[in-house]
């Protein structure tokens, strides 16, 4: 048995340890929050915080996280209560598909927790693990700017897209997917 804390609650769980904590979060505490992108480590959907930081859920083995506390979107806020993060991505409409977006919310939180009030470069460098194939990369640095209490701003970014094509967008252009 693996007893952890999930959003401030204690949770004890006899699946297999070795099931990735993702699969644990969705299929038995049914909390859908994070999403099964690749499950390979490489997309990001999959992102909570393991004691306040950033961690891929869908690498993770349930054992891993004896005695440890896990945030997953749901803890952050509800629909009608969102939190800080949430509101700010809410508010830049930082989203088209959304299915990349629990994920760089986390991120972000995760962020926000170890660099309060982070610059451009330290969002970016934060961010570049999780990918959104939609391309809303100008949107989702706007809404991390604004999680940190910065102007959201209008100049030209990107970080997974550069990833995802090898070229950089031009300045005030969306990445395609
Ligand atoms: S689902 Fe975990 S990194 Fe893609
Ligand atoms: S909004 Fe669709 S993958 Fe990012």
């Amino acid at each position: 048995m693996v007893t952890m804390t999930v959003n401030g609650k204690t949770v004890s769980s006899e699946t297999d340890p070795e099931t990735p904590l993702l699969y644990v979060l969705r299929n038995e505490l049914e909390l859908n929050g994070a999403k099964f992108g690749c499950g390979l480590g490489q997309c990001g959907a999959c992102t909570v915080l393991v004691d306040g930081r950033a961690a891929i859920s869908c690498l993770l083995p349930l054992a891993a996280l004896e005695g440890r506390s896990v945030t997953t979107l749901e803890g952050l806020g509800s629909a009608d209560d969102p939190g800080p993060v949430q509101a700010a991505f809410i508010e830049e409409q930082a989203a088209q598909c959304g299915y990349c977006i629990p994920g760089m919310i986390m991120r972000t939180a995760g962020l926000l927790n170890e660099t309060p009030d982070p610059n451009d470069e330290e969002i970016r460098a934060a961010l570049q693990p999780n990918l959104c194939r939609c391309g809303t990369h100008m949107r989702i640095l706007r809404a991390a700017r604004r999680a940190a209490g910065r102007p959201s701003g209008e100049d030209g970014f990107a970080f997974a897209g550069e990833r995802a094509t090898g070229q950089a967008p031009a300045e005030d252009e969306e990445t395609p997917a």
